[in-house]
């Protein structure tokens, strides 16, 4: 098999590159979208990105990391929390239909994970869990040499496991997922309410003209020694802790590997996050997996539809 094009598609960006069957990377391009463009108008858009690295060379398939829940049989996008008014579409036929190419349709953090288990920080491990914290919270479990996908290749929706059922409600309708408790939105939407109640640089910050609130400034009021900030991460390391725990309870994983946009400045998170898993793990488990920060980045989820479409007839778990 020839190189083939791996796509992630995300609530504000898709990437696109050309992955050679070595994992290498090439022609990466990278776009903003607008959540509220829809369905339609992001498919033509993603459908223009992949037209440009293809150029005139030959490829073999097309692998897509798309938020779930989604299934990768049909490659029907069901209607997943960070991608409003995606209610069942066909991503896969579409793309198929679009480019006369076979198309492997999986969800973002399940492509990742694999990616981190072929060529990143989970390799060699097994059974490997894989969590993202961006915009949402995503997991991805390998397990036996495989990426797990269960009964409707729904599995690893670790953002939607409830950590407080007296929670705010989450994208997906319910209370107190992890992904609402923790994600980037939440720390954003924490910083926003702390800089409501005052006496935080976050209250400074967002009275300068124009400033949204976001992940990052609680990381930078933090770094300044910003009290309502250390809650905040405080408090997102505890939920952090009690998601990961009762999933290493589950599955006696040998690694735990994060990856996404919030925990790319790592130093927050890691030594806080390790101390609290101390604190919710039945002390068995103490000492049975390490936690470690993802390797490959923006790549892992390009790199793991890319390879998942190459290696599909292998790593896909049918139930039959
Ligand atoms: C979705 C997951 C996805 C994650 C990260 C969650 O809200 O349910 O399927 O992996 O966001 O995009
Ligand atoms: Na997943
Ligand atoms: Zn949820």
């Amino acid at each position: 098999t020839g190189p083939c094009i791996g796509v992630d598609l995300g609530g504000t960006k898709i990437a696109v590159a050309r992955v050679e069957p070595d994992g290498t990377l090439s022609r990466r391009c990278r776009i903003d979208t607008r959540v509220t463009d829809g369905p339609k108008v992001i498919i033509q858009r993603m459908c223009k990105e992949i037209q440009k690295v293809m150029g005139t060379e030959r490829v073999a398939g097309i692998g897509v990391a798309a938020p779930g829940p989604l299934n990768a049989r049909t490659g029907v996008i069901l209607s997943p929390p960070n991608l409003p008014g995606w209610v069942d579409i066909p991503l896969r036929e579409e793309l198929e239909k679009a480019f006369g190419l076979p198309v492997w349709i999986e969800n973002d953090a399940n492509a990742a994970a694999w990616g981190e288990y072929m060529r990143g920080a989970g390799s060699g491990a097994d059974p490997m869990l894989y969590m993202t914290i961006s915009t949402g919270i995503g997991g991805g479990v390998v397990l036996n040499g495989r990426l797990f996908r269960g009964a409707d290749t729904y599995a690893g929706e670790i953002g939607h496991t409830t950590v407080d059922p007296s929670g705010p409600v989450c994208g997906c309708g319910r209370k107190g997922c992890l992904e609402v408790m923790a994600s980037g939105t939440a720390l954003a939407r924490a910083a926003r309410e702390a800089a409501e109640r005052g006496n935080s640089l976050l209250s400074e910050w967002a009275e300068q003209k124009g400033t949204l609130l976001t992940a990052e400034h609680v990381f930078s009021a933090l770094d300044k020694g910003d009290e309502a900030a250390a809650a905040i991460v405080e408090r997102t390391v505890e939920y952090l802790a009690i998601g990961i725990s009762n999933v290493v309870h589950l599955f006696n994983p040998r690694r735990v590997v994060l990856g996404g946009g919030v925990t790319r400045s790592g130093e927050w998170l890691f030594n806080p996050l390790r101390e609290r898993l101390g604190k919710w793990l039945m002390s068995s488990f103490s000492g049975t997996f390490d936690l470690r920060q993802a390797e490959l980045g923006d790549d892992a989820g390009v790199l793991g539809a890319a390879s998942l479409w190459a290696e599909k007839r292998d790593t896909f778990e049918t139930t039959s």
